[in-house]
């Protein structure tokens, strides 16, 4: 896993996990109880423009994952120089997103992942060389059906760490998103 250089403007560094683990069933309740936050929706409706446009259906809300991506980010940000987490063992998907220079919207942060999709082909569900596209195949994950994201602003540096969740967690080895 690269570590960010603080010492770069306007660097974006993409992080994605891949599932090593087997696919395991999820307790994860999805109440929508509470009205989402406007940064919320801008999170789900960047995501779900994303899986539509390959035919995938929505991903939802999930407070509990978005405490939880609170939780992570604020932990790298406060003891971990805003680094990425390490999330090797967490059970869900996870996309990170480390940028420096200017905040990010959570719009903004998203299409970045999903700027990957150019170097994806989904023929034989390969990447291009030096590309990073497990952060768009997470995105577009069929099986993925939960959703909670966070970003931490770091200000020393003038950086930010957005993170989003997912569960189930996409990525299996040799297996395609959709
Ligand atoms: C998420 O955090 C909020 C605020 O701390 C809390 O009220 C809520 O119960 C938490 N929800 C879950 C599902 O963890
Ligand atoms: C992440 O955590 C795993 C499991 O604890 C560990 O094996 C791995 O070395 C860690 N990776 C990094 C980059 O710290
Ligand atoms: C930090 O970024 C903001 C834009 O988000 C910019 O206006 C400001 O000048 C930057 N500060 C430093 C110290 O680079
Ligand atoms: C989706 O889940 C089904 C049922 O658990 C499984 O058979 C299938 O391989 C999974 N597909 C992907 C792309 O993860």
């Amino acid at each position: 896993m690269a570590s960010p250089s603080t010492s770069l403007l306007f660097v974006i560094l993409l992080f994605s996990l891949i599932t090593l683990h087997q696919q395991s069933t999820s307790p994860a309740a999805a109440a929508a109880a509470q009205p989402l936050s406007p940064a919320a929706q801008e999170y789900l409706g960047a995501h779900n423009e994303a899986r539509a446009a390959v035919g995938v259906g929505p991903l939802r809300w999930s407070e509990g994952l978005a405490n939880l991506s609170s939780r992570l980010v604020r932990y790298q940000r406060n003891k971990m120089s805003c680094n990425f987490a390490n999330l090797t063992n967490s059970k869900y998907g996870g996309n990170q997103l480390w940028a420096g220079g200017a905040a990010k919207t959570p719009r903004m942060a998203v299409e970045k992942w999903v700027e990957e999709k150019q170097f994806y082909n989904h023929a034989d569900n390969t990447c291009a060389p030096n590309h990073q596209c497990g952060v768009y195949t997470q995105v577009v994950w069929r099986n993925s059906s939960e959703l909670g994201c966070a970003q931490a602003t770091c200000v020393k540096e003038n950086t930010s760490l957005t993170i989003c969740l997912y569960n189930p967690p996409g990525n299996y080895i040799g297996e395609s998103p959709y």
